[in-house]
């Protein structure tokens, strides 16, 4: 049984790891042959130099008015110099009330210039190293209800407890979701200036965007019917496209995997139910958008849904072997490419597979389940993961995220947010500081 009580990683080798997804019938492709990893891939004009991206990674380092710090630098310097074709900044805030806290990025008129710098440090050792520039895609975020700010587009009472949101907290009104239009614009606008490839309207893991897609009871412009939900989205991505003309991606929940009438991509009768999340990419496809940077759930509140991790951390044992996790995420990147051949899908949660990932990830772009792979935790753990699938023997046991989750609880204590097991020398410490914390 896959559901028995060791529920962490068990495996030495690929073969291992092959027996569990026969044995129990897995939707979980495999290749033994790295090459489509390496192949190019062309998206608007631009090349992405090969099939591995790293995902969006919260670092909460920022200069208190929302710069790249000097972790931040370290961090994407890191990455750059890891040779991913694509990576995907991390949840930058489109205004100050949309902060998530006070160390997160935040692109603005002050602090465009810091970005730049960075950008351009990074097209530099690229160009240095002999490798085509990574595609770069910014993400936008507006953080909602998990925010400092607590802004909310429903009241739920499980999800307000879960937020420490207030009964009497006022939900955004229509004339306010309207007022972010611009700011989305505004910032989009500076982002190019910084020298983006893209931007992604960030519409996953239930900050806002994504709360209102499961807003079926707010009763106005942005609720209740399918077009009305999705409204914002679209018209910002429209926006964007006609105002700045720079390219638009989005990461998006194709479920939240929450009950009804609040989740998104379920039905009446809590099935997890893909038509209204799939109608959204058609249309988003239509109106331009290319790149679909495919995710579920919410850490706050499924986090096993979203990033499978065995959680040797403190407080948490996870509710299912994480393989089904993994084979969820996958099997969700899988409906999308195989629905929208013209999409450029990147694919989530493959961190949990350690060093036998990149046989799996070739697997999806061989069989066509997801053109990129994408890496969160891994690449906190391993920045230069992508170089060595590429071009040495594949991923360094020694090296890979152990998806222990103490950098997310990092992250949830407000303290620099990096990888605690690998990069213990810079954040080993904060970890510590948590640990001794609670304990007191
Ligand atoms: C500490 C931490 C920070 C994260 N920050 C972001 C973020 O800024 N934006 C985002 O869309 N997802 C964020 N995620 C989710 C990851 O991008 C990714 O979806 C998740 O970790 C699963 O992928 P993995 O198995 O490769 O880690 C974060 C996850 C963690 C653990
Ligand atoms: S702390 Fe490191 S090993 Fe643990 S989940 Fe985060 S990246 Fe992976």
């Amino acid at each position: 049984m896959l559901l028995d009580d060791n529920k962490r990683f068990r495996y030495s080798t690929m073969d291992e790891l092959i027996a569990d997804i026969e044995k129990f019938n897995l939707d979980i492709p495999f290749s033994h042959d790295l090459a489509p990893l390496r192949e190019k891939i062309e998206l608007n004009g631009k090349t992405i130099g090969n099939r591995l991206a790293i995902h969006p990674m919260e670092g909460c380092d920022s200069t208190p008015d929302g710069a790249p710090g000097e972790l931040t630098t370290r961090r994407y310097m890191r990455y750059t110099k890891g040779k991913a074709g694509l990576i995907w900044f991390e949840a930058t805030a489109i205004n100050e009330k949309g902060r998530a806290n006070d160390q997160q990025l935040f692109l603005n008129e002050r602090t465009v210039g810091d970005f730049s710098l960075l950008i351009n440090r990074m097209r530099e050792e690229a160009d240095e190293g002999g490798t085509p520039s990574p595609y770069l895609v910014l993400q936008l975020s507006h953080a909602g209800r998990f925010g400092d700010h607590k802004i909310i587009a429903i009241h739920d009472e499980k999800l307000d407890k879960l937020a420490k949101v207030e009964p009497s907290c006022p939900v955004i009104s229509d004339r306010e979701l309207g007022e972010l239009e611009s700011a989305y614009v505004n910032v989009a606008r500076l982002a190019k200036q910084a020298g983006f490839d893209a931007v992604d309207v960030k519409s996953c893991h239930r900050y806002l965007l994504s709360e209102l897609l499961g807003a079926r009871e707010r009763e106005d412009k942005f609720g209740g019917s399918y077009e009305n939900r999705t409204r914002l989205i679209k018209e910002v991505v429209t926006k964007i496209k006609r105002e700045v003309g720079i390219e638009v991606a989005i990461r998006l929940n194709i479920s939240d995997f929450l009950e009804y009438p609040i989740g998104w991509g379920v039905n009446e009768k809590g099935e997890v139910d893909l038509s209204e999340p799939l109608k959204l990419v058609g249309e988003l496809r239509d109106m331009g958008v290319r790149l679909i940077n495919v995710t579920a759930g919410s850490p706050y509140i499924n986090a096993y849904i979203s990033r499978p991790a065995d959680g040797e951390a403190r407080k948490y044992t996870p509710p299912e072997y994480p393989l089904l996790g993994v084979e969820r995420l996958i099997k969700l990147s899988r409906e999308v490419q195989e629905n929208f051949k013209d999409i450029t899908v990147v694919a989530t949660g493959l961190s949990w597979l350690r060093e036998f990932a990149p046989y799996v990830a070739s697997g999806m772009v061989e069989k066509g389940y997801a053109k990129i792979a994408g890496f969160g935790r891994m690449a906190f753990a391993y920045p230069d993961f992508a170089k060595d699938i590429l071009h040495n023997k594949g991923m360094d046991k020694r090296k890979v995220c152990i998806t222990c989750i103490r950098c997310a609880e990092l992250k949830a204590h407000r303290k620099i947010t990096g990888c605690v097991i690998r990069d213990s020398e810079i954040y080993l410490k904060p970890y510590r500081d948590i640990e001794k914390r609670e304990g007191e």
